[in-house]
């Protein structure tokens, strides 16, 4: 198993090209399942969730390659259309292949996507729409047999909440169904917005993406196209927050200051001096961090859920009490005992944590739980006096691209190390 070793207390300076999103990469490349010919996905994070997706991919018969932040994905031929669980459990987020397989083959069979660290990760909502749009879904021995006999119809579909997930396989299944579907409620975070963009380029008819009613008249078929996939907001977050939790100062490229504009408001009440560029962000934390009060997690535009974790590593030694409540996941709080190790005075009760800020955090040994937790034990160890060993570093693979480089980039001293 994979360990990361901070040696903590250097100051980020410098300047970051933040890395493609993987929450946008996955929905695109299920997209690539729809789009029945080659497409190719530039800028492409180079992560173990890609290459998760990937498989999953060729095992529905596409024939992929991956190489240089460039995914090439040809789904002319497909051969098989059920998914095996051991390729299922590797990601949660395989789900989002659903809407694409019935909208390509009439039919999927998979294993249901197992919970994960986060606690349970129910798809009521998906399997709710997709019933909605004629496909029938029984499930035998742990797996979901999904038919539609007469082909996906259009339908009206009214989201209870804006799931991401939901809204995208929607969106995947609606492309080709017969007829329009609107999405009322949708999700509106900037990777739905991109899934338009993506099928719009592969010939489908969707207006309203990004937005909270999303309308989408089906078409036949659709082709290949080129797309590039935008810059990872959560993981421009986190470099931010490494840069909060060592007082420094970091330059981000190729970051979209929309996409982040709830967590900058964040690092702006804590004291951070903030410059936005077209697609550039710089940030200077001279002055000392001061605890927020309250940050709450919400559906886009409001504060990311997957920023809660390493903005929580920031603050936990900023002067006086902050606040953070967790909206979106039941139990998102697995980093916390983490880093109370590594010596934050950090208090959860249900939502919501309490962090006092401490002069200093110290090194320890810690163990990943979950991607945004490690990610957020990465940045408390950058900022931490002495050095940390993070144990389970796959979690944070999933969705930093070579975490170790990026932060040596920006000042830190990270190295991996394999156990012996
Ligand atoms: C996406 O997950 C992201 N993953 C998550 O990022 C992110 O935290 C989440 O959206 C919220 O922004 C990808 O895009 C691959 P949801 P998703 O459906 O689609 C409940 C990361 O760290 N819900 O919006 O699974 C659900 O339990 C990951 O990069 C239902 O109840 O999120 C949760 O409480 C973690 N029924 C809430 O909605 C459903 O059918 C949000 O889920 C679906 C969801």
């Amino acid at each position: 198993m994979q360990r990361l070793i901070i040696n903590g207390g250097s100051r980020v300076c410098g300047e970051i090209k933040v890395q493609g999103a993987k929450n946008s990469a996955l929905p695109l490349l299920a997209g690539c399942l729809l789009a029945g010919g080659e497409v190719r996905l530039t800028n492409c994070p180079e992560l173990s969730d890609v290459y998760a997706a990937l498989r999953i991919l060729s095992r529905f018969g596409c024939r992929c390659s991956f190489k240089n932040n460039t995914a090439e994905v040809n789904s002319a031929e497909l051969t098989e259309y059920s998914v095996p669980e051991e390729l299922m459990r590797e990601m949660r987020s395989s789900i989002v292949f659903l809407g694409a397989a019935l909208g390509r083959m009439g039919q999927c069979r998979l294993s249901f996507p197992g919970g994960c660290e986060l606690g349970p990760r129910p798809i009521d909502l998906h399997l709710s729409a997709l019933k909605q749009m004629g496909v029938k879904i029984t499930e035998e021995h742990g797996e979901l047999c999904c038919t539609c006999p007469k082909g996906l119809r259009g339908a009206k579909i009214n989201l209870s909440f804006p799931s991401v997930g939901a809204t995208e396989n929607i969106m995947l299944a609606a492309a080709v169904a017969k007829g329009e579907t609107v999405i009322y409620n949708a999700a509106r975070e900037p990777e739905i917005a991109e899934l338009a963009k993506f099928l719009e380029r592969c010939g489908a008819r969707v207006s309203g993406g990004g937005c909270s009613t999303v309308r989408i008249n089906g078409v036949e078929k659709l082709h290949g196209c080129e797309f590039e996939v935008m810059p990872d907001r959560i993981a421009a977050a986190t470099y931010m927050a490494a840069a909060a939790a060592t007082r420094g100062e970091l330059g981000l490229t190729s970051v979209r200051c929309a996409d982040v504009q709830s967590v900058l408001n964040v690092f702006e009440h804590a004291g951070a001096d903030i410059f936005c560029g077209k697609d550039s962000i710089f940030m200077s934390f001279a002055k000392p961090l001061r605890g927020v009060k309250t940050v709450r997690t919400m559906p886009y535009p409001g504060f990311p859920t997957d920023a809660q974790a390493v903005v929580m590593a920031a603050l936990a030694t900023a002067e006086g009490t902050s606040v953070m409540v967790e909206n979106i996941f039941e139990s998102r709080y697995r980093h916390v005992d983490e880093l109370v190790r590594m010596g934050a005075d950090i208090k959860t009760e249900g939502k919501v944590a309490i962090i006092e800020g401490v002069q200093s955090l110290y090194g320890a040994r810690v163990r990943a739980c979950d991607l945004r937790g490690g990610a957020a034990l990465a940045v408390a160890a950058v900022g931490a006096k002495g050095r940390t060993v993070i144990e389970n570093v796959k979690y944070i693979d999933r969705g930093y691209e070579n975490i170790e480089k990026a932060l040596n980039s920006i000042g830190a001293d990270v190295y991996r190390s394999n156990d012996s």
